[in-house]
C-alpha cells in the first residue's frame, strides 16, 4: 500500500470539522452531501443515482441512458451506445471495427474480458504491406482495402447482449436505426475532422456519396446528415442477428467490394470471425482492484506493470503533477513501453509472458533501477526495437447500472473513418486496423520508427492494441469504469487517471481534466499538455528531457460509484463528449 494517499474519512471528518463552526451556506450543502461535492474543486461530476452512461457523444450517453430508464441493465445500454456511436461518431464509433469491453456482473461477482478485435485475413501475410523495395508502404497500408482486418464490434456486441444482456437484440439497435433514418445535425466537432480527411475521404466516391452532399461537397453547421444505407445495414443486422452481418447481402457487399479493391476479407473469413471471453488482466494498486484487458492488447498488462512499478518507488510526499511526480511516471514509461515492443502480440500467435510483466516481484526488480534524479536515456533501457506513434481515431465508453454492473469499451476503426473507404451501399467504413501490426519487424517503416517481432503479420492473427478499458474495484464492487482513445497515449492516460484517483484522491472530473504527459520509450521525447505549468517544464527541461508540446492526450470517459452515488465525467478534451445520469 502506498501512505501517501490521504484517507477519505478523514478527509470528510476536517471537512465536518472546518465546517460545522461555520454559517457560510456552501460549507452546510457540504456537509449534506460530503462525499460527492467538495466546494474546494473547481470540476464537479455529473450525477446520477440510477446509473451513468459516459461517452464521447452526447446523443449516444442518451441512448444509453434511455435504456438504463427502461430497465434495461448497463450491459444493454453499452450495446446500445456501441451501435448508436456507429452512427452519430461515424469517425470511430463502428460496426466495421473492433475493441475490447470488460463487463462486472454484479450477480456474478465476477469480471470479464471480451475480446472483439479484428483479425488478419486468412490471405494475410507477414510482408504484406511491404514494396517492391521491401520498404512499408504506408498508403496500402492505411488507405487501401488491404488495411481491413475482419470487423469483430458486430460479434462483439452480439456476445455480450446475448450472454450478459436483458433486453432484445431488435430494441438496442432500435435507437442507432433512428439516429441514421433521422439523422443528426452536423456540429463543430464533426465538421471539423470532416475537414481535417477531406481530402483523403473525397478519395473514395462511396463515402463522397454517402458523407458529402451532392457533388462531393462537404456539409455545414447546422446540415442534417442522413444515413439511410446505413439505417439498412443496421436494420438488417437487427432483423438476422450477428449472421445479418457476417453472412448473407451485408457479407457479400464487403466481399465485392475486396474483390475491387484489392482488399483480403473473404466470405469465409467473415463466417468464420469469432470473439473471445477471456480473463481479464488482474492487479491490485494502493488497495484497489485493477481489472483490465489482457493482449491482444497492451494496455492492461502495462497498466499493471506501470502501477506495480509506482507502487515499488519510494515516493514519500511526491507531490501530484510535480516535476519530481513527473519523472517518476516517466521512467516508468520508458522501461513498459520497451517491453511492450518486445513481448507483446496476440496470445493465440506469441507466447506473452503476461504473469512475470505484472508481476511485483519484477516491477521491484525494475524499480530499483529508477532513481529521483537520474534520467535514464531510452536507448539505454534496452536494444529493443522502437514502437512508431499510433495515430487517431477510437472512442471509449462507460456505463454503471443500479444493480451494480459495469461496462468499460473501448472500440475503433483505428484511424479517422478506418481506410476512408465506404462499402458500396451499405454506409460505413472499412477499418485500416491491419496497420496495428508491425509492418516490418526490425527495422524502421516509412514513420522512422518499427514494431516488434511478436506483432508481426500472420493470418487470422489479431494486431497488437493499446486499448486499456478498465474497472476498478473498491471492497469487490465497482468504483471507478475508465478508459480512453490516443493510440499508444491510451496506457499513459488510463494510467494517469488512475494514480490521480487512487492515489491522490482527485474527484473524477478533476482526475480527467487534470494535463497529461507521455512517454512512450522511443522517440526519447516527452510529450506534454499545453497546461502543464511553464516552471515545471523549465525543471524537466534543466534536468535533460527534450520535450514537445502534444495535442491533446486522450479522451477520458468515466464513471466513479461512491457510496452509491454515480458521478460520471466526460472528458473536455473532446467536444460533444457527455455524461448523463439515470436520476
Ligand atoms: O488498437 C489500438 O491501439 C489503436 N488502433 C487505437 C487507435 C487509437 O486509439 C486512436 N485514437 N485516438
Amino acid at each position: 500500500m502506498i501512505s501517501t494517499g490521504k484517507n477519505r474519512l478523514l478527509q470528510l471528518l476536517v471537512l465536518v470539522i472546518a465546517f460545522s463552526s461555520s454559517n457560510d451556506t456552501l460549507a452546510n450543502e457540504s456537509i449534506a452531501y460530503p462525499n460527492i461535492i467538495n466546494y474546494y474543486n473547481i470540476f464537479h461530476p455529473v450525477i446520477g443515482r440510477k446509473g451513468m452512461v459516459v461517452s464521447q457523444s452526447n446523443l449516444a450517453s442518451q441512448v444509453g441512458a434511455d435504456i438504463l430508464h427502461q430497465g434495461g441493465n448497463a450491459i444493454d445500454a453499452a450495446v446500445a451506445v456501441g451501435f448508436a456511436l456507429a452512427v452519430v461518431l461515424p469517425r470511430a464509433g463502428n460496426i466495421s471495427g473492433g475493441g475490447f469491453m470488460l463487463v462486472h456482473l454484479a450477480k456474478k461477482n465476477k469480471t470479464v474480458a471480451i475480446n472483439y478485435r479484428e483479425m488478419a485475413p486468412s490471405r494475410a501475410y507477414r510482408d504484406l504491406f511491404l514494396n517492391e523495395n521491401q520498404q512499408p508502404d504506408t498508403e496500402k497500408a492505411l488507405h487501401s482495402l488491404t488495411s481491413a482486418g475482419v470487423p469483430g464490434t458486430v460479434a462483439g456486441l452480439h456476445y455480450a447482449l446475448e450472454q450478459y444482456g436483458s433486453m432484445s437484440w431488435a430494441d438496442v439497435i432500435k435507437p442507432a436505426i433512428k439516429l441514421a433514418r433521422q439523422g443528426v445535425l452536423i456540429n463543430d466537432d464533426m465538421l471539423s475532422i470532416f475537414k481535417k480527411e477531406e481530402a483523403t475521404l473525397k478519395k473514395n466516391p462511396e463515402t463522397c456519396r454517402v458523407f458529402f452532399k451532392a457533388d462531393c461537397i462537404p456539409y455545414q453547421a447546422g446540415d442534417v446528415l442522413k444515413q439511410p444505407d446505413l439505417a439498412n445495414t443496421l436494420a438488417h443486422i437487427s432483423q438476422h442477428g450477428k449472421a445479418g452481418f457476417y453472412q448473407g447481402k451485408i457479407a457479400q457487399q464487403i466481399v465485392s467490394a475486396m474483390k475491387a479493391g484489392n482488399g483480403l476479407i473473404t466470405l469465409e473469413d467473415l463466417a468464420n470471425y469469432h470473439v473471445q471471453e477471456v480473463e481479464p488482466i488482474h492487479g491490485s494498486f494502493n488497495g484497489y482492484e485493477i481489472l483490465t484487458m489482457p493482449p491482444p492488447s497492451s494496455g492492461g498488462v502495462h497498466l499493471v506493470q506501470m502501477l506495480n512499478i509506482l507502487e515499488a518507488l519510494p515516493l514519500k510526499n511526491t507531490k501530484n503533477g510535480s516535476a519530481a511526480m513527473m519523472h517518476f511516471q516517466i521512467e516508468i514509461f520508458k522501461r513498459a513501453y520497451a517491453d511492450r515492443s518486445t513481448y507483446l502480440g496476440d496470445p493465440d500467435f506469441v507466447k506473452v509472458p503476461v504473469k512475470a510483466l505484472t508481476s511485483q516481484t519484477y516491477a521491484s526488480h525494475l524499480a530499483k533501477q529508477i532513481k529521483a534524479d537520474v534520467i535514464t536515456p531510452s536507448s539505454q533501457i534496452k536494444a529493443g526495437k522502437p514502437l512508431r506513434y499510433e495515430t487517431p481515431d477510437t472512442t471509449h465508453f462507460s456505463v454503471m447500472d443500479k444493480a451494480g454492473n459495469a461496462v468499460s469499451n473501448t472500440y475503433t476503426l483505428n484511424h479517422y473513418y478506418g481506410s476512408g473507404i465506404t462499402i458500396p451501399g451499405t454506409g460505413f467504413f472499412m477499418n485500416n486496423t491491419m496497420d496495428d501490426f508491425s509492418a516490418k519487424p526490425g527495422s524502421p517503416n516509412s514513420y522512422g520508427l518499427v514494431g516488434g517481432e511478436a506483432n508481426a503479420i500472420a493470418a487470422k492473427k489479431r494486431p497488437l492494441s493499446s486499448m486499456t478499458p478498465t474497472i476498478v474495484l473498491k471492497d469487490g464492487r465497482p468504483y471507478i469504469a475508465t478508459g480512453t482513445p490516443g493510440g499508444s497515449k491510451i496506457i499513459t492516460t488510463v494510467f494517469q487517471q488512475l494514480v490521480n484517483t487512487l492515489l491522490y484522491n482527485m474527484n473524477i472530473v478533476e482526475a480527467t481534466n487534470a494535463p497529461r504527459i507521455h512517454h512512450q520509450w522511443m522517440p526519447d521525447i516527452l510529450l506534454v499538455e499545453e497546461d502543464i505549468p511553464t516552471d515545471t517544464l523549465d525543471i524537466l527541461k534543466k534536468r535533460g528531457y527534450t520535450i514537445e508540446v502534444s495535442k491533446s492526450l486522450g479522451s477520458l470517459q468515466s464513471i466513479m460509484l461512491e457510496n452509491g452515488i454515480f458521478l460520471g465525467a466526460a472528458d473536455p478534451r473532446r467536444p460533444g463528449a457527455l455524461a448523463v445520469p439515470v436520476k
